[in-house]
């Protein structure tokens, strides 16, 4: 099994979400998120000074699934969210060793 974690443009999210629902993806977990990477955040002016916001808001998507699963998941998450522009996002595959559904006791890829 692996984790697809994919930090990615507020203004995305529903094309992502609505491209994961139609590629089959069932569940998903999403949370709010600050980051920055290459570009150290954007400079803003305030007040005629020129400030570096470091911390950008983000929506971060986490993703459980088969192994197989994890490149066409990737790419669809890409696909959806990519303009082109700096701070599009980042998508990495994590190995995932267990994963329970609590209600049933079920385990593995069967808890997916
Ligand atoms: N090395 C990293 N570790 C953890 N989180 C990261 C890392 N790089 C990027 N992120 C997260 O991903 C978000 C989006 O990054 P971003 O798209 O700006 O990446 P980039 O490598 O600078 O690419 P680009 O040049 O297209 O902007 C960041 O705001 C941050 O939350
Ligand atoms: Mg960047």
């Amino acid at each position: 099994m692996k984790l697809v974690t994919a930090i990615i443009q507020p203004d995305h999210l529903d094309d992502v979400q609505l491209a994961l629902i139609k590629y089959g993806v069932r569940g998903m977990t999403l949370s709010e998120v600050s980051g920055y990477a290459r570009q150290r955040g954007h400079k803003e002016v305030y007040r005629g000074s020129t400030y570096t916001i470091d911390f950008i808001l983000k929506v971060k998507l986490e993703i459980l699934c088969d192994s197989d699963e994890a490149g066409p998941i990737v790419d669809v998450i890409a696909e959806a969210a990519r303009t082109g522009q700096v701070g599009d996002g980042k998508v990495w595959v994590t190995d995932i060793s267990e994963v329970v559904r609590v209600r049933t006791g079920e385990s593995g890829v069967a808890a997916l």
